[in-house]
C-alpha cells in the first residue's frame, strides 16, 4: 500500500489514464442538443467519482447542462479552495480530419488523443485524482475543497452564472483554482495572470421578401451576403485596427515591466506562433508584438457566414437573408456590455440601403487580471518548482474562461490559473490531445499546491 499521496498517485497512473479514457469517450458536446443524454452521463460519471472517494457530490443547475457540485469540508481552520473545471467539449467536426475517432480516445507517442482530452476533462481530473490520493492515504485533505464542474463552458455558461449568484454563501472560499489552460511548453509550467473577455454576436441581414433571380433583379436587389461582407470588412481591415467608435477608449496599455518580461520569454515570438499554427505571415497590428496582440489587445473575428448557395456547381440567386457569427476578444478595462453597445451601433450604421440588420448578443464576458501577490499564487509557484524544477512563467492568455470574472465579482475570489495543456494540443480542432506526462505532473502539482496552500491564512471567516 502506498503511504504518501504522491506515491499513491504514481502507483495509480494506469488506472487514472484508463478512467480519463472512459470520460473522454462520452461525447458531452454542450452546443448540440442531440448530446443532452451524454451531458447527463458525463455529469453522473464525475458525481460518482467524487462520491466514491469521499467528496460528497450532487448534480444541480439544469437538466440539460448539469453542474456537478461536491465538497469536502473536514479541515476546520484551514483555507478552502474552490476548484473549477468543465466537462463539456466543443463539437468534434470535421470528423474526417481526425486520425482516430474523437470519442474513441487513443494513446500515441505519449499523448492521449480525443475531444476534450486537454480541454478540459484531463485537466479537471487532475484535481479529482489529487483528492483521491490524499483521501486514500492520509484519509483527509490538508484543506477544505469545493468542486464546481460545469457542463456549459463552451457555450457561455449561463447555468453556472445563475448558480453562483444563488449560492454565494455555499461557495464561500479563500481562492479559486482552475486548470483549463496550457503550459508555455513541455516542462515549462505557467501561471496565467490574465484572460481576455469575449463578446459573441450574430448579425442577421435581410433584403428582399424572398430569394431572387440574380439576372432579373441584380442591380436593384440588395444582397444580404454582400451587405455582411461590407459590414465585416468595414469593422476591421488587414492592419488589424478595429473601426468601432470608442472601441479602444478603455484599453489599458501594458506596462514596460510586463512587456519586457514577455520579451524575455525564451522564444522568438514570431517563429513560436508560426510553428504552432502553420501561419506564413502574422496578421494584425504591426506596432504590437505577437504576445501583446494575442494577450493584451482586443480583436474581432468572423466565425462563419451562412446563407445563399454553397452547393456544387452554380446557382444564380440573390438570397433573401444571411447571418454571420462575429466575436470580439476584449481586454482590461473594456466591459463586455459597453463593447456590445458600441459594436451594435456601428454595425447598424453600416447597413446598405434596402438591408435590414439585426444584431444579437449570444454571450458576453469581461476580461480578468489576477493579482500576483497572494499567498495562493506563492503556493502554486512552490508546487510548480517542486514538480518541474522551475517556477511558473507568468503569462496572459488570449482565451476566455467566462466564470473567472464572475467568481471575482460575485464571490470576491481571485483564481489561481495553472494550466496543464500544451500550446499544440489542438483545442477546439481535429486531433485534440493531452500529453500523458502533463496529466501525471498536474496531479502531482495539485497535491503539492494543496499542501502548500494549507499553510496560508484564511481570507474569509
Ligand atoms: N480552456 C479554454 C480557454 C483557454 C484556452 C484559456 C487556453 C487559456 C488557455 C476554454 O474552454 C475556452 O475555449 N473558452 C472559450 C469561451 C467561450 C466559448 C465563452 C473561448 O475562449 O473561446
Ligand atoms: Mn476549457
Ligand atoms: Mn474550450
Amino acid at each position: 500500500m502506498s503511504d504518501s499521496p504522491l506515491s499513491y498517485a504514481h502507483d495509480n497512473h494506469d488506472r487514472f489514464l484508463n478512467e480519463l479514457i472512459e470520460l473522454v469517450s462520452i461525447p458531452s458536446v454542450s452546443t448540440l442538443p442531440e448530446h443532452r443524454p451524454d451531458m447527463r452521463r458525463a455529469a453522473r460519471w464525475l458525481e460518482d467519482r467524487l462520491n466514491d472517494i469521499g467528496v460528497s457530490a450532487e448534480t444541480a443547475g439544469s437538466e440539460d447542462y448539469p453542474l456537478v457540485y461536491g465538497e469536502w469540508l473536514k479541515a476546520p481552520g484551514k483555507p478552502t479552495v474552490l476548484v473549477y473545471g468543465h466537462y463539456d467539449v466543443q463539437p468534434a467536426e470535421p470528423l474526417e480530419l481526425w486520425t482516430t475517432p474523437p470519442f474513441q480516445p487513443q494513446v500515441r507517442n505519449g499523448n492521449l488523443y480525443g475531444r476534450g482530452s486537454s480541454d478540459d476533462k484531463g485537466q479537471t481530473l487532475t484535481s479529482i485524482y489529487a483528492a483521491e490520493s490524499y483521501l486514500r492515504t492520509a484519509g483527509s485533505l490538508p484543506l477544505n475543497v469545493k468542486f464546481i464542474l460545469e457542463g456549459q463552458e463552451e457555450s457561455g455558461g449561463a447555468v453556472i452564472k445563475e448558480f453562483v449568484q444563488q449560492h454565494s454563501d455555499r461557495l464561500k472560499a479563500d481562492t479559486v483554482q482552475i486548470s483549463d489552460g496550457h503550459m508555455f511548453g513541455p516542462g515549462i509550467p505557467t501561471l496565467d495572470v490574465g484572460l481576455r473577455g469575449i463578446v459573441y454576436t450574430e448579425i442577421q441581414a435581410r433584403g428582399a421578401s424572398h430569394d431572387l433571380h440574380s439576372g432579373l433583379y441584380g442591380g436593384v436587389a440588395p444582397n444580404p451576403l454582400n451587405a455582411l461582407a461590407w459590414v465585416i470588412s468595414s469593422l476591421k481591415g488587414p492592419d488589424g485596427h478595429i473601426t468601432i467608435p470608442g472601441f479602444y477608449d478603455s484599453v489599458q496599455s501594458v506596462s514596460d515591466d510586463v512587456l519586457q518580461a514577455w520579451s524575455r520569454l525564451p522564444v522568438d515570438q514570431v517563429e513560436f506562433v508560426k510553428e504552432e499554427t502553420g501561419i506564413s505571415e502574422l496578421a494584425g497590428e504591426k506596432d504590437y508584438t505577437p504576445f501583446q496582440r494575442m494577450w493584451a489587445r482586443p480583436t474581432l473575428d468572423v466565425h462563419g457566414i451562412a446563407g445563399g448557395f454553397v452547393g456544387e456547381g452554380a446557382k444564380t440567386v440573390i438570397p433573401a437573408e444571411a447571418t454571420a457569427k462575429v466575436s470580439m476578444r476584449i481586454v482590461p478595462d473594456q466591459k463586455a456590455e459597453d463593447v456590445f453597445r458600441q459594436y451594435r451601433e456601428a454595425v447598424l450604421k453600416l447597413a446598405p440601403p434596402g438591408i435590414e440588420l439585426e444584431v444579437r448578443l449570444i454571450h458576453g464576458d469581461d476580461p480578468v487580471l489576477v493579482p500576483q501577490d497572494s499567498s495562493y499564487i506563492a503556493a502554486a509557484q512552490q508546487a510548480m518548482q517542486a514538480t518541474f524544477g522551475r517556477p511558473g512563467v507568468p503569462v496572459r492568455s488570449g482565451g476566455s474562461i467566462p466564470i473567472v470574472g464572475i467568481f471575482k465579482d460575485q464571490l470576491g475570489l481571485n483564481s489561481v490559473l495553472m494550466g496543464w495543456g500544451l500550446p499544440d494540443d489542438n483545442l477546439h480542432a481535429p486531433n485534440e490531445k493531452f500529453r500523458v506526462q502533463n496529466f501525471y505532473d498536474g496531479i502531482d502539482a495539485t497535491i503539492r499546491f494543496w499542501d502548500m496552500a494549507a499553510g496560508s491564512t484564511r481570507a474569509s471567516a
